[in-house]
């Protein structure tokens, strides 16, 4: 791959299950020459996120389907490699929705600019980026948490549901995370304290459940949805909030999925569900900044970033988010920092 030319994935067809390759092709056009007003950016880390398989299905959501023929959407951070624009110069480092290429060229709309930090570049796509808005707003605006409650998260060894649990911490919360292997489940105790972890594939979760929660629960944040969902609202506590941040294990299905059987607990234990979107919280994003500044610096905040080299690899890499492969913040890594 050459500085001249930019490679880029577009949309062949909309996949069917999960993402395969040749869904996308790999297209290589010319580094066009900027005129007035316009950047050129470098990417260097895409970020992988269960919410794309979404952006590939042709239905209304809160942005619109990416279409056939258009460059795969995606968030990513990047380097700026020239500039006729007033507000940016070469060597800035910056964050948008770059999409999966290797190059940019942007008249500046919806590219910002990003402080020097201390912190490594790939930060911004996962503890001060979406995952972290995510697990912040959902856990405390939505959650409504309070001290000595009793948390359950799934998908908890994930980039969001490990600060979740964390944040739950935090604020004086039993944390306890659901998590899909017993590797995971040691690092959410002994790696970042969670008071219990449960590996939802050795069977009897709703036992587990109970064994890890003795004062029940009250807040439950769901990253999975289907059987998990329903098992966990059968041990919910009379007015628990359910904060519904995503349903992984159904984003991949070619059937309409059931709804949960145990919908009529939410009538029963008063709950309260709410589903959110982090990029809704934009405007505050500074408050989430400031706390997590502090609780990384007092050591009370620890993630893991899993990094895969190279463009090409950007479609088979998603399914790592599906298979559970991943381990933390998931990012392809496009070219040097
Ligand atoms: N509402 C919002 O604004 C917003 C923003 C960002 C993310 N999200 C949602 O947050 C959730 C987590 O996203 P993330 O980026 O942090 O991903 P992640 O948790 O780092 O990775 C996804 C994890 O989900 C688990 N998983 C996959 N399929 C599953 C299944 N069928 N049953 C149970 N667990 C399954 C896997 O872990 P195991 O090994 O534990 O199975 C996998 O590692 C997703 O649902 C995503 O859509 C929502």
């Amino acid at each position: 791959m050459t500085a001249a030319t930019n490679h880029q994935w577009r949309l062949a067809h909309r996949p069917e299950g999960m993402i395969k390759t040749s869904d996308f092709n790999l297209v290589a056009e010319p580094v066009p020459e900027l005129a007035d007003g316009q950047v050129l950016i470098r990417n260097i880390y895409l970020s992988l996120d269960p919410a794309m398989r979404g952006w590939l299905i042709d239905r209304p959501s809160y942005v619109p389907p990416v279409q056939i023929g258009e460059i795969m959407r995606g968030l990513a951070v990047g380097m700026v490699e020239s500039s006729r624009h007033p507000k940016f110069e070469k060597g800035d480092t910056v964050q948008g929705l770059f999409g999966w290429q290797e190059y940019l060229v942007s008249n500046g709309e919806g590219v910002t600019k990003l402080p020097s930090s201390p912190l490594p570049l790939s930060a911004n796509l996962g503890l001060f980026g979406l995952a972290g808005m995510t697990s912040y707003f959902g856990l405390l605006d939505v959650g409504q948490p309070k001290e000595g409650e009793t948390l359950v998260v799934s998908g908890a060894a994930g980039s969001v549901g490990s600060l979740v649990g964390q944040i739950g911490k935090i604020k004086g919360m039993r944390a306890v995370g659901i998590a899909g292997t017993d590797e995971k489940c040691d690092w959410l105790v002994d790696g970042l304290g969670f008071d219990a972890a449960i590996n939802y594939k050795n069977g009897d979760l709703r036992g587990q459940l109970k064994a890890a929660c003795p004062n029940g629960v009250d807040v439950y944040f769901e990253n999975v949805g289907g059987e998990i969902l329903d098992v966990v609202l059968s041990v919910m506590n009379s007015f628990g909030r359910v904060v519904v941040c995503g349903l992984i294990s159904q984003y991949n299905a070619t059937d309409k999925v059931p709804g949960p059987y145990n919908f009529a607990m939410v009538i029963s234990k008063r709950l309260r569900i709410q589903g959110f979107i982090a990029p809704d919280y934009g405007p505050r994003v500074k408050e989430m900044i400031t706390d997590f500044s502090t609780w990384y610096m007092d050591g009370k905040l620890k993630y893991r970033v899993d990094v895969v080299h190279g463009l090409d690899a950007a479609p088979t890499a998603i399914n790592k988010l599906f298979d559970g492969s991943n381990q933390g913040k998931l990012i392809v890594q496009v070219s040097e920092v």
